[in-house]
């Protein structure tokens, strides 16, 4: 697939080649479905180098998503935190913790810790967080309840469908901006009336043309 979207194709071809692909495909599309690895990573929770939880720090400490992943609301990329945001608190806290071992080395010698990424979507496709946290789409809605959890898993398929499903009905997942990081957050009534109160005042619109995700 890669070779449909590489650099020397221009624009109209690349999309002219992927509707062909979408036609031909629509036979084995049910299977294609349930066989796409993307479908297979759901749940997918790889062994991280630290045994960081967010269910401890992000949960029963309350720390706001925004400390640590500070870009997410400013940027493309969520970024994660550097090994100076952990120290901020473990220079005091459990600074002798043999699971924090790898935390001060980083510290120390400058190396980042190398950290698993969870969730990855193939280089052709454009994503932007910020397009997203800023008219807000909460986190919870695309990753889950992270604040629950002891490891990252991937809960969502990240799948074409998945992001066209919301993209063509995005009430129930719009909230007020300064409850995206709040992911127990529960509106008094239907979310989806507030969510579409909240469209028609600031005129959200996602897009479902192939350019804008396929650029
Ligand atoms: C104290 C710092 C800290 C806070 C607070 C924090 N995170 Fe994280 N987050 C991390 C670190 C470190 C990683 C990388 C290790 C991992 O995946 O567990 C990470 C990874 C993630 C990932 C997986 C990224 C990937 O690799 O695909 C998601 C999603 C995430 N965080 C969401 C959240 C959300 C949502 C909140 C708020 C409820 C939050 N985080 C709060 C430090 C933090
Ligand atoms: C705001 C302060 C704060 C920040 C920032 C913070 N932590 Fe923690 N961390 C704590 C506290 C408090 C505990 C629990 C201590 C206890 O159990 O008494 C803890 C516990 C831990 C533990 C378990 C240690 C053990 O021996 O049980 C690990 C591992 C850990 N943190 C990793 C990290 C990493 C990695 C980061 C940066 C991404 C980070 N922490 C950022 C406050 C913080
Ligand atoms: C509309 C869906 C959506 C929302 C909302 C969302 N994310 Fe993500 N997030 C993704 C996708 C998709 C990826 C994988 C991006 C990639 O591979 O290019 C990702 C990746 C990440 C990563 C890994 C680092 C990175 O940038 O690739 C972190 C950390 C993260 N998200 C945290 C958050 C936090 C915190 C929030 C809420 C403030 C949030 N996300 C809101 C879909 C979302
Ligand atoms: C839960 C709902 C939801 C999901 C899931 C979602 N989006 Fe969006 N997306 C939105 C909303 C809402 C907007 C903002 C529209 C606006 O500002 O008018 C948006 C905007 C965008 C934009 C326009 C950004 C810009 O800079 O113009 C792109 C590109 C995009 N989304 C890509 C994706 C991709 C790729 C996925 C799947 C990996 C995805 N989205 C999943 C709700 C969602
Ligand atoms: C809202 C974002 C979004 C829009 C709009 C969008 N796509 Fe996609 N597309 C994706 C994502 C995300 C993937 C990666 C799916 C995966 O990895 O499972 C993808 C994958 C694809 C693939 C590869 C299929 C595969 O199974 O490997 C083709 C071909 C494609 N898109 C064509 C199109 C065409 C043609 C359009 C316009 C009709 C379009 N896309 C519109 C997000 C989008």
């Amino acid at each position: 697939m890669s070779a449909i979207f590489s650099k020397q194709f221009d624009t109209k071809l690349r999309l002219a080649a992927g509707a062909i692909v979408l036609t031909l495909g629509a036979g084995g599309a049910v299977l294609g479905y349930l066989l796409h690895p993307k479908q297979l990573d759901t749940g997918y929770t790889p062994v991280q180098p630290v045994a960081y939880s967010h269910k401890l720090h992000a949960g029963n400490l309350g720390l706001d998503c925004l400390y640590c992943h500070s870009t997410v609301d400013k940027s493309n990329y969520a970024a994660v935190p550097m090994t100076e945001t952990c120290m901020n608190c473990h220079v005091r806290v459990k600074e002798k913790s043999p699971k924090l071992q790898m935390v001060r080395d980083s510290y120390a010698t400058g190396q980042p810790i190398p950290w698993v990424k969870v969730h990855r979507l193939p280089d052709y496709v454009y994503f932007n967080h910020q397009a997203h946290v800023k008219v807000g789409v909460s986190c919870v809605s695309c990753h889950g309840r992270v604040d629950q959890m002891a490891e990252v898993r991937q809960v969502q398929p990240l799948s074409m469908a998945w992001c066209l499903d919301c993209h063509r009905n995005p009430a129930a997942n719009i909230r007020p901006a300064e409850y995206v990081t709040k992911l127990d957050w529960k509106p008094e009534g239907d979310p989806a009336e507030i969510g579409a109160k909240l469209i028609q005042a600031k005129g959200i619109k996602p897009p479902d043309n192939c350019s804008a995700c396929h650029r």
